[in-house]
């Protein structure tokens, strides 16, 4: 197997579950010193368990600057740089700008959004030339959903905050870029499976007609992370089954044999 993260240096938050478990397992196969931050404690320590001595796992609240800040304090001290970002943890959030509250719009933007700025803002100084941030981003952020007000706007602002870091750190040789997926098959989602007839919606939308599993996502991650990207930096990459490639119009063969007739 190709070893294409070799005594990398990767710090990946919201690691214990999901989009950043697999993409963990994934670096780990190939050869990365995996630190691995998640609010669970206990699903971090687990996972870190798995990966074996080269991993280790931080509780943090990505939310809070001071945690974040020890994070990377604590990646550093073990391993003295980070070489992969990968800002990963985010929570979802349901309801219109009426219905949500001023609490419930500030926790969203402060897990999905402001976790990613104070990473940056701590680790990029620790970060040596020929390394990579992969953002965690979303279809999310391409465009509105009913409901999804607050995570639109985090998951957007995500979007173009890449491309900012990724201008101003490309003479830092830092290259920074956005995975933006669809729909996938993790816990997020699991409370979705119990809506009748949503699921069965949801991938009737889907060209490629299934929600992704997450070792899909780590792939694109792990790409974006790689050598293989030497010359990749401000792109938003979207891994959704086609999902925006849509215009939402209705396929006409459904309604008429000859449409053209
Ligand atoms: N699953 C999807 O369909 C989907 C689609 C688009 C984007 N995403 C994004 O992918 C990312 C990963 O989500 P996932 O689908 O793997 O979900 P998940 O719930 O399996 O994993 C998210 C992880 O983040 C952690 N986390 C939550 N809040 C945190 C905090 N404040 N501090 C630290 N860790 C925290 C959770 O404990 C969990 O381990 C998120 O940013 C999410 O918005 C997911």
């Amino acid at each position: 197997m190709t070893q294409r993260f070799n005594g990398k240096v990767a710090l990946i938050t919201g690691a214990a579950s999901g989009i950043g478990a697999a993409t963990a397992r994934l670096f780990a196969s190939e050869g990365a010193l995996c630190v691995l931050a998640d609010i669970s404690e206990d699903g971090a320590k687990a996972l870190a368990a798995e990966l074996g001595d080269s991993a280790m796992a931080i509780a943090c609240d990505v939310s809070k600057q001071s945690d974040v800040d020890a994070m990377v304090q604590a990646a550093v001290d073990r391993h003295g740089r980070i070489d992969i970002l990968f800002n990963n943890a985010g929570i979802g959030s349901f309801g219109t700008s009426v219905e949500l509250t001023a609490e419930a719009w500030e926790t969203v933007i402060a897990v999905d959004l402001h976790s990613v700025f104070y990473a940056c803002h701590a680790a990029i100084p620790h970060m040596p030339r020929g390394s990579a941030i992969v953002n965690t981003a979303s279809i999310s952020g391409l465009g509105g959903d009913y409901r999804f007000a607050a995570y639109n706007a985090a998951k957007g602002a995500v979007v173009n905050y890449t491309r900012a870091l990724a201008v101003d750190h490309a003479r830092d040789g830092i290259r920074v870029n956005a995975l933006c997926p669809g729909l996938v098959d993790t816990p997020i989602t699991a409370g979705f499976h119990d809506i009748p007839g949503l699921k069965e919606d949801w991938t009737r939308r889907i060209p490629m007609g299934r929600a992704a599993q997450p070792e899909e996502m780590a792939h694109v991650a792990a790409f974006l992370a790689s050598e293989a990207a030497s010359y990749v930096t401000g792109s938003i990459i979207v891994a959704d089954g086609g999902a925006t490639a849509h215009t939402g119009q209705p396929e006409i063969a459904q309604f008429a044999d000859s449409p053209t007739e």
